[in-house]
């Protein structure tokens, strides 16, 4: 198994990082465009091998496409992070031209790879590299819900003061301030509903603090956050190559399911050897439904965009 990460920046960096603590597979690229930082972080990282006990082996490369050939899968991290007080929709005019030239560069050395996308706006720049890339759709994986779902969770463990690994809650739509949808009333902590055990206003709050999570740490960190986004790939690279079929809440096309076609938005997928196998479709109430669509009509406003700044 090859697995190639583009972008060494921090969440590059934390992707490689968690990749190879769970040792899945023997090679992992690590490219940049920028001279010596893929292959600095790569050589640091790979200094903790012995201390973490992986044994993936990290290269770091500057530019060089053809050291990512034969990848089974590549994790698109490249393009700018967002700065306080941005959205990560702001971000399109310089990341919708990167991560094309990344995609079709990536193509050409590894036409069978599975693709991870993660630079933002994502969900838009999922469709983007669905449709430059022209892959079959079960290919192109954008994420997101796991991340904002691990963020709900931790929300939740705080009001609750539980352990996160007891609960179970997705969101699923955009991975936007304003376009998630943290699913509380499906939440449960270990099968019992955590509505049960918060009041009305807590439940509101946990919602908001979720889906600003990321604008939060954006805030105090002075760039977007990379732990948990690191992390979060790390588990969708370890359900492809162990072909888990492990459902997670993930970017994919939707053609018809959740009353949604032609836009890749976040819904719970099967994930497997082949990318994503199938979408588990949710009934929603009225509200989420509701939600669903405009978390919809905000991510086609933007993939619209792309018309304009993607030559
Ligand atoms: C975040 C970025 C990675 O949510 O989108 O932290």
């Amino acid at each position: 198994m090859k697995v190639t990460i583009v972008g060494a920046g921090a969440v590059g960096a934390a992707c490689a990082e968690n990749i190879a603590k769970k040792n899945v597979c023997s090679d992992l690229i690590l490219l940049d465009i920028k001279e010596g930082l893929s292959e600095g972080k790569a050589q640091d990282i790979m200094q903790t091998a012995y201390l973490n006990g992986f044994n993936t082996r990290i290269t770091g490369v500057t530019n060089n496409f053809q050291a990512t050939a034969h990848s089974d899968i590549v994790v698109v991290t490249s393009g700018i992070p967002r700065k306080p007080g941005m959205t990560r929709e702001e971000l399109i005019g310089t990341n919708a031209g990167i991560v094309k030239g990344v995609c079709l560069n990536i193509l050409k050395e590894s036409p069978n790879a599975i693709f991870i996308i993660v630079s933002n706006p994502m969900d838009t720049m999922a469709y983007l590299a669905l449709h430059e890339t022209k892959l079959p759709k079960n290919r192109i994986i954008g994420m997101g819900g796991q991340l904002d779902s691990s963020r709900f969770k931790y929300q939740i463990s705080q009001r609750l003061q539980c352990n996160p690994r007891d609960l179970n809650a997705i969101v699923i739509g955009g991975h936007g301030d304003t376009t998630m949808i943290p699913l509380l009333r499906l939440a449960t902590w270990n099968s019992i509903p955590v509505t049960q055990f918060l009041s009305a206003e807590q439940q509101t709050q946990i919602i908001n603090d979720t889906m600003v999570g990321g604008a939060t740490l954006t805030k105090l960190l002075g760039t977007s956050a990379w732990a948990a986004p690191g992390a979060a790939v790390s588990t969708l690279v370890e359900a492809i190559a162990l072909d888990t079929k492990s459902l997670i809440p993930c970017c994919v096309s939707l053609n018809g399911e959740f009353g949604q076609k032609d836009i890749c938005l976040g819904v719970p997928v099967v994930l497997g050897r082949n990318g994503w196998d199938k979408i588990v479709e949710i009934p929603l109430s009225n509200d989420e439904a509701t939600a669903f669509k405009k978390s919809a009509d905000a991510v086609r406003n933007m993939n619209e965009v792309l018309q304009t700044v993607v030559k």
